[in-house]
């Protein structure tokens, strides 16, 4: 029988993780969770609850909410998921700009981490799931049997980043302002105590800054069917 996995894909913001991520779990018929919504929608929830004192986080309310906030994912028709706050569909909302600005210091408050941490492995029980975010192949799911760690420069990142945003007809930020905040999400998510961003020792790099989507989609497949070979050869 062919063994279900747990596949951990780690990396910096806009390295084009989710894409490849989903994309994987489509072809090999797994579940794909993205991380970074859930802790997007906790900033979401904090923004309309006015959690931010000034543009910091108001951490002591944030985590009197946490019981409040209720995240899921529902599968779409078309085999997309969206993230529910609370039963409401927040899918776009989540990906605005002010969302983008507001999660890093939401994502790094520990009692955050551990609600969305637990929540996530719940997820991954049954195993068969491609996860995305920045701690999931060390913190989520250490024993994760596939673990790949995204790069791609910060330039690159900000121009998929800025090139989505106009797609959305989100003109309200500048190509400099999307790469600060691509640098900013960076030194934050790497810096801060609690599980910051950092690659397994056991995580297989990959630098898509000049891959094609085909390119990526093909190097995923190799190394999951590589990956199951190997577990089937050793039962
Ligand atoms: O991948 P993303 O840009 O949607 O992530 C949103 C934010 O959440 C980003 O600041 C990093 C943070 N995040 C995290 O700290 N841990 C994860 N497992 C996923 C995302």
């Amino acid at each position: 029988m062919i063994p279900n996995i747990i596949i951990a894909i780690d990396g910096f913001s806009s390295s084009g993780k989710s894409t490849m991520a989903r994309q994987l779990a489509k072809t090999v018929g797994y579940r794909y969770v993205d991380s970074g919504a859930m802790y997007r929608a906790v900033a979401l929830y904090a923004l309309k609850n006015n959690l931010f004192i000034d543009s910091t986080p108001d951490v002591d309310a944030i985590v009197a909410s946490l019981p409040d906030i209720k995240i899921d994912f529902k599968l779409m028709p078309d085999g997309s998921q969206h993230t529910l706050l609370n039963g409401q569909d927040v899918e776009n909302e989540i990906r605005s700009f002010g969302v983008s600005n507001a999660v890093s210091p939401v994502a790094a408050i520990p009692e955050v981490r551990h609600a969305m941490v637990a929540l996530q492995q719940a997820l991954g029980k049954q195993k068969g799931i491609v996860m995305d975010g920045r701690d999931i192949g060390t913190t989520v799911f250490p024993d994760a049997e596939l673990k790949l760690f995204v790069n791609a420069t910060a330039e690159n990142r900000a121009k998929r980043r800025f090139k989505e945003l106009q797609e959305k007809g989100d003109n309200h930020s500048t190509f400099e302002q999307v790469l600060e905040n691509v640098l900013s999400r960076d030194h934050i998510d790497m810096t801060r105590s609690e599980s910051p961003l950092r690659r397994a020792d056991d995580a297989i790099d990959i630098d898509n800054s000049n891959m094609t989507i085909d390119e990526q989609n093909s190097l995923l497949l190799e190394l999951f069917n590589n990956k199951i070979k190997e577990l089937t050869a050793t039962k």
